[in-house]
């Protein structure tokens, strides 16, 4: 028997979904392990939404196979499906909250749809407003609530069929970075509590950096690269996943500086190199490097160094001066230290001087 970490929850194989001519998802190949946060990144429109819903099939599948729990969905009877469905619980952007039901009578409403007695629905959602730090909230009404409440809410009403898959779709898209930053921490916390396997959609870099354990990135209904969260920072493969990487640090360039920068060199300008490090390169005195081995001046004009699981990475960004060849010679240099460098443009003399 396969050890429990190791046991696959969700694999979908071959997965295709077309409308109309339109493919919104094409050959998808996933696989997430139980206990697992697996996070799935998209811009808008790439068919996150769609891959999500035809994990628990509210959404069928034009070809493929979905397997959750060791079941085939798609060859399942709708008794059979109902019940398996029961085992996924689901979490939106806008909550899907009823306005005319209290906090624990929407929390209880899934167990009702089960003809569960009133004594056995409170021994089972108790624990769930407890784990959700909803207790002092039992008897209010949605519109009572903060965006990050109602969002605790929907989550203790997706737990409440005991499920082993949880289903997020953009589930902090509507809230605040602090308020995202506590229900990523719930979401981890049920996930070691719980052992749930998660698969969390989102179009946010920082989302994926906090909670998730492997990532998945969607361009236009095609998965088109998965990694364990460090390793893919730290090796992405794809153009679209080093934008996201990138897009994630802050890279813009002081107003003051950026308004001048220009697109070409002339007489007078400096390089501004962004130089972007992962892994064993972003521990290199590369500064030091530049200024005793090429003989070169240094500017440092943003300057981002994060840590992600093991891994670390940044961002830099220069002015340059010195001879022309060496700075050349040094952005071969950097490149074949596995840094990638990009030269954003030039900037004239009396912006940045390096008399
Ligand atoms: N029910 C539908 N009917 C027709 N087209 C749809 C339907 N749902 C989604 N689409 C299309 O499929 C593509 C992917 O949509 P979606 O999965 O919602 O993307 P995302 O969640 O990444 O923004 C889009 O082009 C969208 O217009
Ligand atoms: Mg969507």
């Amino acid at each position: 028997m396969q050890k429990q970490h190791e046991e696959t929850m969700i694999a979908l194989t071959g997965l295709s979904k077309q409308y109309d001519g339109l493919t919104a998802l094409d050959s998808i190949h996933l696989q997430v392990k139980k206990a697992e946060i697996f996070g799935i990144i998209g811009k808008s429109g790439a068919g996150k939404s769609t891959l999500i819903r035809c994990v628990n099939l509210l959404e069928k599948p034009s070809q493929g196979t979905v397997i959750v729990n060791q079941q085939s969905l798609t060859t399942l009877s709708r008794h059979a499906l109902r019940a398996a469905r029961r085992k996924m619980g689901m979490i939106f952007q806008h909550f899907n909250l009823l306005s005319c039901r209290t906090v624990y009578d929407n929390i209880a409403l899934p167990l009702e749809f089960c003809n569960m007695s009133k004594k056995a629905i409170a021994h089972a959602i108790n624990p769930l407003i407890e784990l959700t730090g909803l207790s002092d909230k039992k008897s209010n009404y949605p519109n009572e609530l903060s965006g990050g409440q109602k969002q605790r809410v929907a989550i203790a009403r997706a737990l409440a069929c005991k499920p082993t898959v949880l289903l997020s779709d953009e589930a902090t898209s509507a809230l605040d970075p602090e308020t995202t930053h506590l229900i990523l921490q719930l979401l981890k916390n049920i996930r070691d509590t719980l052992n749930l396997t998660i698969l969390l959609i989102t179009h946010e870099m920082s989302v994926i950096k906090a909670c998730c354990d492997k990532v998945g990135i969607l361009d236009k209904g095609k998965l088109v690269e998965q990694n364990e969260v460090g390793e893919f920072f730290a090796h992405p493969n794809t153009p679209i996943a080093k934008n996201f990487i990138v897009s994630s640090l802050p890279q813009t360039l002081p107003a003051a500086i950026a308004d001048h920068v220009l697109v070409d060199e002339r007489l007078n300008t400096h390089p501004v190199l962004r130089l972007w490090f992962f892994g064993d390169a972003a521990t290199q005195p590369i500064v030091g490097q530049l200024i005793n081995q090429f003989k070169l001046r240094i500017n440092i004009l943003q300057a981002q160094v994060e840590s992600i699981k093991k891994h670390i990475m940044g961002i830099l960004i220069v002015a340059v001066d010195g001879d022309k060849t060496q700075v050349t010679a040094s952005i071969a240099y950097l490149k074949q230290l596995g840094i990638q460098v990009e030269v954003l443009g030039y900037v004239p003399n009396d912006i940045i001087p390096f008399a």
